[in-house]
């Protein structure tokens, strides 16, 4: 049989409803930041950055800072880059508290570093890159060479309903920080003893993992800083599986490292960062010092065709290798 003009009004009526049911659409929420100029602070001045990238639904107050006003959870990274010989100790803040720093310095030559966060931010709440009080900083910028950046985005509005338990699971997120000097040896898990963002108590500071509390597919970054002088070499796993690897040196001084994973995880796999087997990863940490981080968020759960539901219809897109992540809409 073809199609009639009922069938075609009727697949126009469905279409529209279902982009009319914006309960799980959220309206993005995103930017990235840079700076085209060198800048020199030495009294904790909040770093401005001069250049506009992307700018998506994302205000600022007249400080430079990112003001949300979706409450919900947010992803931000940032990196700087140092003039030569020059140091930088930047702080990612939340309002008044510290979520990540970041270390640079090099002998005779620029130093990169980068960290990241993910956090629960409500209306009014500030998120903004600062200068450690009363230090030096020298960065590096020009026109055509961006090193030092902000990036954030909004993950999941609190009111995208997200949690029907049995179908498709909560969101897990979490942002796991080490706060003191650590040793690391014989391929252990680096314990990070502090979590600032702990949804479903994904992360586990006793053991330092991070179990996922639903099937899907996870962003993972993980940073470090060597202690002055050492070096670090760290692994990240997927249960017994080696990932990826960071690795992190700078002779006379401190040096940073970090890597990004994207990695599809089934409910109840665990995800860690173990020093390398054979080596001591010396780890520089301090409680208002937070350059050893380890954080993840889910980015789209894993969905299984559900029977006896049957005025649900789901809307599925973004195709993984093996599986269908999906985001969901229902009519
Ligand atoms: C963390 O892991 C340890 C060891 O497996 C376990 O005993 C403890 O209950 C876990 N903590 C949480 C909060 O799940």
């Amino acid at each position: 049989m073809s199609a009639t003009w009922i069938d075609i009004l009727l697949l126009v009526a469905i279409v529209a409803q279902t982009q009319s049911s914006v309960g799980s659409i959220q309206a993005p929420t995103a930017f990235t930041k840079g700076q085209t100029i060198d800048v020199h602070v030495s009294n904790g001045e909040n770093i401005l950055y001069n250049k506009r990238i992307t700018e998506i639904g994302a205000s600022f107050d007249s400080e430079g800072s990112f003001v949300c006003q979706t409450p919900g959870l947010y992803a931000f990274t940032f990196y700087g880059l140092t003039a030569e010989d020059s140091r930088l100790w930047l702080e990612m803040m939340k309002t008044d508290e510290l979520i990540a720093s970041i270390f640079g310095h090099t002998k005779n030559d620029y130093a990169d570093s980068g960290n990241a966060a993910i956090v629960h931010l409500n209306t009014g709440d500030k998120v903004y890159v600062k200068a450690h009080n009363n230090y030096n900083h020298a960065l590096f910028g020009r026109a055509d060479q961006i090193y030092t950046t902000i990036t954030g985005e909004l993950l999941f509005a609190d009111n995208i309903e997200l949690d029907v338990e049995n179908f498709y699971g909560p969101v897990g997120l979490l942002s796991a920080i080490l706060t003191k000097h650590a040793s690391v040896s014989d391929g252990l898990a680096l314990i990070y003893d502090k979590s600032i963002t702990n949804i479903r108590s994904a992360c586990n500071t006793t053991t330092g993992t991070i179990t996922a509390p639903v099937e899907g597919t996870y962003l993972f970054h993980f940073h470090a800083l060597a202690y002055e002088n050492t070096d670090f070499w760290l692994e990240l796993f997927h249960n017994e599986n080696y990932v990826i690897s960071s690795y992190g040196y700078t002779e006379g001084s401190y040096a940073d490292a970090g890597n990004t994973a994207v990695l599809h995880l089934k409910k109840g796999d665990i995800v860690k960062t173990n020093s390398r087997p054979g080596r001591t990863a010396r780890l520089y940490g301090a409680s208002n010092e937070l350059y050893t981080t380890f954080c993840g968020a889910l980015l789209s759960p894993t969905v299984k065709k559900i029977s006896g539901h049957g005025t649900q219809e789901v809307i599925a897109f973004s195709a993984g290798p093996t599986q269908h992540e999906t985001f969901l809409r229902f009519i």
